[in-house]
């Protein structure tokens, strides 16, 4: 198969992870016979810096050119500490989010055998986890205008907008997972609030009429919260809007022990994307020794959703699953007293398995 894709590596830790994740692609490409070719292109700080565009024409040409997007992180201090700077970073991210129409977010969650330990949840409750949150990814709070500041400064707004169809696609979208898997779809929403949540109550009522098989639930997103830490094993998919997917999703990660080990799909109008969901921890940025295994994930999950290509993603999984039971692992995941190893390390230990495989 011929595959062309776009490479973002972002900011901070992003250019160390996606090499990796690149690397990895490329030792999968020729293992299975695949013709790669690839470009980079710059997104966030460093395309601000280059051109004072987050998002570029350029970058977002290449996207729309190419079929799938693995892209690292975004976001640098220098921007984080000035609350005055009229061009951000993060308006890359939500730029390319929105004019590649991606408005599913899919971060599916399991729990690795290995680090069980290092969650700060007791084994009991967490062990076999395996959920998958869809957030939606281009509407609400993110997106929704007015917002600003009223002359003076003192007032800030924000404004959360959703319109049926945007809520159906994505609901259905959800509904579609849910048959795939256990066939349980958990809603979250604050709809004893919100006006939007109550439309999004409203039209996945109307919605899960068509999916009989599948057992509908509707969760506060406060006691979501509660619920994802204390039995995350109740969960199989669940389905929210932006802002509560993001904080929501950050939560879910403290179930497989590292923000680091979590992928994401996004996927909708054009090109899908592919990226782990931590950010660009700058503070670490050029010290090889970010964890890696999100964006490796995310590769695994561009081979199935971008390229339908199961066993590819199987052999890329198989291989993160076997450098966790070796203790072939960054800092942050490693046994306590035992050795770590650099995020170079572990890209290589990854890319031999798969030769070897
Ligand atoms: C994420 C990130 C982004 C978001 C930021 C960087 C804008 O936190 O992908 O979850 O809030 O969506
Ligand atoms: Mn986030």
């Amino acid at each position: 198969m011929k595959m062309k894709i776009a490479v973002l590596p972002g900011d901070g830790i992003g250019p160390e992870i996606v090499g990796v994740a690149l690397d990895v692609t490329k030792a999968i490409c020729e293992k299975f016979g695949h013709e790669l070719t690839y470009k980079k292109a710059l997104v966030g700080a460093c395309a601000i810096d280059d051109c004072g565009d987050p998002y570029p024409e350029s970058t977002h040409q290449l996207c729309m050119e190419s079929d799938a997007v693995l892209f690292g992180a975004l976001g640098s201090p220098k921007y984080d500490n000035d609350p005055t700077a009229k061009v951000r970073p993060e308006q890359g991210l939500l730029a390319m989010r929105k004019k590649l129409g991606l408005y599913a977010n899919i971060r599916p969650v399991t729990t690795f055998k290995s680090l069980i330990y290092k969650s700060p949840l007791r084994t009991d409750l967490i062990e076999g986890a395996d959920f998958v949150t869809i957030r939606e990814l281009t509407g609400g709070l993110y997106f929704g205008r007015p917002q600003g500041r009223s002359e003076n400064g003192d007032t800030a707004y924000d404004t959360c907008i959703y319109s049926r169809y945007e809520i159906e696609r994505i609901v259905r979208l959800a509904f579609g997972y849910a048959q795939q898997r256990r066939k349980k779809l958990t809603i979250v929403d604050k709809a004893n609030v919100l006006a939007t949540s109550r439309l999004w109550r409203e039209v996945a009522k109307e919605i899960a009429k068509d999916y009989p098989d599948v057992t509908t639930e509707f969760l506060f997103v406060d006691n979501a919260a509660m619920r994802m830490i204390q039995w995350p094993k109740d969960f199989d998919v669940i389905v929210t809007e932006n802002m509560f997917g993001d904080i929501l999703t950050d939560e879910s990660s403290v179930i497989t022990g590292s923000l680091g080990m979590l992928p994401s799909a996004s996927v909708g109008v054009h090109t899908s994307l592919f990226e782990p969901i931590h950010g660009s921890w700058p503070q670490a940025a050029g010290k090889d020794i970010a964890n890696p295994i999100a964006t490796i994930l995310s590769a695994a999950m561009m081979m199935e959703y971008a390229f339908k290509l199961n066993k590819e993603a199987a052999l890329i999984r198989e291989a993160v699953d076997a450098s966790l039971e070796q203790g072939y692992v960054t800092a942050d995941i490693a046994a306590k007293d035992a050795p770590s190893y650099k995020t170079s390390e572990v890209g290589k230990w990854i890319v031999d398995y798969i030769k070897k495989a």
